[in-house]
Order: C-alpha cells, then sequence, then structure tokens
C-alpha cells in the first residue's frame, strides 16, 4: 500500500502508542517464531502495522541477516522478539548494534535487559499472561506491556482470557500502554481490544496464511479447515521447550498423547519418530517444538501446528498489506457503526 493511502485509513485509529511507535494503524504482527519471515514483517510494517521477527532460535548472523532483509525492503518501523527462556545475549546484541526500533520479550525475567535495551534507544515491549506479571514487567521500566489471553496460539502465558486481562492489565499499569494478545483476527476483535482499553493489538494465527508467512502448505489448510474447538492447551510439543505450555491444533500426534494419558518424555507414543526432512536435510521428530516450514517433506501434519482460537475467523490465504488494510477498514467500520448504534 502506498504511504498516503495507509496513513488516510489509519487516521482514524491512531492511539498514543502508534503515534509513539510511528506508525499508522496500531496493528502488529505478533512473533510468529520461525513462520514470521522478513517479508513477512517488512510487508506489515510497509502497510503502516507494525511488523516482527523472531530471532530467539536464528543465531547472531542469521539475526543480523534477518534484520538487515526488513531493511532493505522498508524504511518503516519494525520491531524483533527474544524469548528469555533461551539464550539470547549474543543475538540481543546484534539487535541493538544495528539500532532496532523496537525490542520484544517473552517468558522469562524483564529486569534482566531491560535497562540494556532503553540505554541503547530501543523500546522495550514485553507480554505477560497476568496482572503480577504485569506489575513486575512495568517496575522493570518495560515501555510497553503485551497482554495474552490463553486463547492465544504458540506458546501461552497465562490462564486468563483476553477479554479480562486486557483490562486487568491496562488498570494495573496505568499509564504504561497494554497491547491486546490472543483470539483477534478481524476488525471486530481490533475495536473491542481498544474498548477494552488496549492501544494495539498483536496477531499471531491471522498472519500464518500471510502470503509472505514461512508457513507449509499442509498447514495452512489444517488452519483454514479449523475452527476454535480443534485448538487445545496442551504441553504436547515440548522438544527444545520442555514444559511451556503452548496452543496448537489437535492432530495425530496430540490425539496419540492423550489416549495414552499423556505420558511424560521419553514414554510418549512414536517418541523419536523421524517426521519431516527440512530443506537443508536435517531430520524433524515427532513433539519438537517446530512448525511445519515450506521445503519440509514427510509427515508435516504430525508436526506442532500452533494457531489459536481465532483459527475460526482465518479463512483465506493473502498477503498481509491487505490483511492490515482490511483490518484497518473494518475496524473503523465497526466503531462507525457502534456510533451510529449508541443510544446516550
Ligand atoms: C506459530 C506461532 C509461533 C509463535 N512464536 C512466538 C515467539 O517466537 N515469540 C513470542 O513472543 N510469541 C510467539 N507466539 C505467540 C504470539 O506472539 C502471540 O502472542 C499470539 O499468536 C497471539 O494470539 P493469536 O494467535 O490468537 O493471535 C507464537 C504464536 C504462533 C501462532
Amino acid at each position: 500500500m502506498d504511504d498516503s493511502l495507509s496513513e488516510s485509513l489509519g487516521r482514524g485509529l491512531r492511539t498514543d502508542l502508534s503515534a509513539r511507535l510511528g506508525i499508522a494503524v496500531p496493528v502488529v504482527q505478533a512473533p510468529v517464531g520461525s513462520a514470521a519471515a522478513p517479508g513477512l514483517a517488512a510487508a506489515v510494517s510497509a502497510a503502516g502495522g507494525l511488523g516482527m521477527l523472531a530471532l530467539t532460535w536464528s543465531g547472531a548472523g542469521r539475526a543480523r541477516d534477518g534484520v538487515r532483509a526488513v531493511r532493505r525492503r522498508t524504511h518503516r518501523p519494525f520491531g524483533v522478539n527474544l524469548v528469555l527462556d533461551f539464550p539470547v545475549d549474543d543475538i540481543l546484541a546484534v539487535c541493538l548494534q544495528e539500532t532496532v526500533p523496537v525490542v520484544s520479550t517473552f517468558w522469562g525475567d524483564p529486569a534482566s535487559v531491560s535497562r540494556r535495551i532503553r540505554d541503547a534507544g530501543a523500546l522495550h515491549m514485553h507480554t505477560v499472561g497476568s496482572v503480577p506479571e504485569a506489575l513486575h514487567a512495568a517496575a522493570c521500566g518495560v515501555d510497553v506491556i503485551v497482554a495474552q489471553g490463553w486463547e492465544a496460539g504458540g506458546h501461552v502465558r497465562g490462564t486468563t482470557t483476553t477479554m479480562v486481562l486486557v483490562p486487568a492489565v491496562a488498570d494495573a499499569v496505568h499509564p504504561i500502554p497494554v497491547m491486546a494478545a490472543g483470539g483477534i483476527a478481524d476488525g471486530r476483535g481490533v475495536a473491542a481490544a481498544l474498548a477494552l482499553g488496549a492501544q494495539g493489538v498483536w496477531l499471531g494465527t491471522r498472519f500464518l496464511t500471510a502470503t509472505q508467512a514461512r508457513t507449509h502448505p499442509r498447514y495452512r489448510e489444517r488452519l483454514l479447515a479449523a475452527g476454535a474447538d480443534d485448538t487445545v492447551h496442551t504441553r504436547c510439543f515440548d522438544g527444545g521447550w520442555p514444559g511451556a505450555p503452548h496452543r496448537a491444533l489437535r492432530n495425530t500426534t496430540v490425539q496419540r498423547w492423550e489416549a495414552a494419558g499423556c505420558p511424560p518424555a521419553p514414554g510418549r507414543p512414536g517418541e523419536g519418530d523421524v517426521l519431516t526432512v527440512d530443506d537443508e536435510g536435517r531430520p524433524h521428530r515427532r513433539y519438537e517444538d517446530l512448525i511445519p516450514l515450506p521445503g519440509m517433506t514427510g509427515d508435516v501434519a504430525d508436526m506442532a501446528l500452533y494457531a489459536g482460537q481465532s483459527v475460526a475467523l482465518v479463512r483465506d490465504i493473502r498477503p498481509a498489506e491487505s490483511l492490515v488494510s482490511e483490518l484497518t477498514a473494518q475496524t473503523l467500520d465497526v466503531i462507525a457503526g457502534l456510533r451510529r448504534t449508541a443510544r446516550p
């Protein structure tokens, strides 16, 4: 989308936070692990939202390449995400050297990095799943709190739904801005999140079927066919990230594990099976925490198919730019409709 169009579409949706971030619309493409390709992040940012790279498992060299690849495609702001349960020191150093404007963190103590991020001039966002976690992040000096509800896809921090968590976190950390994550996939969800006190929205599952996302065609097919009840909050796919709860589609791997009574590793059904081989020839085993990526061959549908309940609203594959503009137009329509129907 050209700059003037995204600016004018976004005019009615601007929040203090979007102004602070220098983006036209307060829509963030959540860091969706390996699916968050530079092409996806750049397209979202170029369309006026905030694109994010997920760099936890990339290593410092590939992190630098990823950041530069986004910059080659757009001059707009974007962010990077790091999961603090893993050693990310070198990657953070590279991102700060590259003067990335936004650093988001998840799953760990933001105190360990907050000072460093702000001293380097970047904005620090941290994802939480509860009010106590939000208060701790606020005390650490985090600039933006991302409140992630239980219906979210991928790794899920807490047990409270977005509808309840967002206003509770917004009240608790006021005046620190809050973003809503989990369960949002269309303009109705964006408008609802803004009404709940969020200043921006953080969408993961909706962007998994963007044309620029690094998701295997079979994974996309499963997403397009799934309803909210096809997702499960589980600890099934914990190879690589033990004990971390997540939400994914219930597939054969989950069904067999549940039928066996959810035993711990290494006694799970089919433990050690090689399910797929990637385009560099690396084997991937059942229960690994990796999603199916383009170029993988084998039983891709038995891998971790992360998805939030919002998958019920994901019904097409389309460019990320068009997702951002449709979300914006829908949200403005919803807000205008509410103004028309509201009786004082
Ligand atoms: C495939 C996938 C991978 C994810 N990987 C990450 C990640 O690396 N870091 C992170 O902070 N969040 C990650 N998340 C969680 C998202 O950032 C976000 O909180 C979530 O997708 C929001 O809920 P929604 O899926 O209903 O939009 C992931 C989510 C998905 C679906």
